[in-house]
């Protein structure tokens, strides 16, 4: 199988007050291989978030080495990250990102608008996605009028609308209800089913043990 993450001695360290360092991630090792899905679990503080804001390059790490498929991120341009973000990776956040007085439709255009697809091919792209995770009737409404469980759904049909390579999952049923999880499984379950490769970011024993592979993150690096 093909390799699609690969780091090397990754380590990252913020600055929050002048002199005084965060190390967030300390020489971690990871390899993520196509089709599979791979569990992340630790207490908070542990660098879970930082772990995938650097995978999904929205920030780069301090030290170490991260390919991305087969390309170095270290010496990618500001610019070329923020094509790979785009086009290879699909975000699925905790308190979904989604902009509240804009309806599902809207929400999950924002990353085709940012890709190179075409403008004529959008709303066959969106349409799909909602009636792949079972929201065609969401179309319209906006998304303060919805619940957590259905604000979930449009948040994964968005992180799936530009067909990433990667989904990237931070705490995705954290802020939901026990029945509004277990609809967020089965939508899970159908993306690892579907061969899709996903990393995913919990606490939730139900998502660990659908994952291929569970790592524990303690003090900025993982162990089996
Ligand atoms: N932007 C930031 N600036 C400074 N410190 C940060 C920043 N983001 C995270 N941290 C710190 O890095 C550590 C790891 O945080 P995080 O990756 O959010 O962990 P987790 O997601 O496991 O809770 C924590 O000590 C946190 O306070
Ligand atoms: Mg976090």
């Amino acid at each position: 199988m093909n390799k699609l993450v690969s780091m090397k001695n990754v380590s990252k360290t913020y600055f929050p007050h002048k002199d005084v360092p965060v190390h967030a991630l300390n020489g971690l090792d990871l390899e993520v291989f196509e089709g599979e899905m791979v569990a992340i679990f630790g207490v908070s503080g542990s660098g879970k978030s930082t772990l995938l804001h650097i995978i999904g390059c929205l920030d780069r790490p301090t030290e170490g080495e991260y390919f991305l498929k087969d390309e170095d991120i270290k010496k990618c341009s500001d610019r070329r990250l923020a094509e790979i973000r785009n086009s290879e990776i699909g975000f699925v956040l905790q308190d979904f990102g989604l902009i509240p007085y804009r309806t599902a439709y809207e929400n999950i255009s924002v990353p085709f608008l940012f890709s190179k697809g075409k403008i004529k091919e959008m709303s066959g792209r969106v349409i799909n996605v909602l009636e792949q995770f079972g929201i065609p009737e969401l179309s319209k409404r906006k998304v303060y009028q919805m619940s957590g469980g259905q604000k979930q759904r449009v948040a994964i049909a968005r992180a799936l609308v530009n067909e990433p390579s990667l989904i990237l999952a931070d705490e995705p049923t954290g802020a939901l209800d026990s029945s509004t999880k277990i609809e967020i499984y089965d939508i899970f379950k159908d993306l690892r089913n579907s061969g899709k490769t996903i990393i995913i970011v919990t606490h939730d024993k139900e998502v660990a043990d659908m994952a291929d592979r569970v790592l524990n993150m303690k003090d900025g690096a993982l162990f089996r």
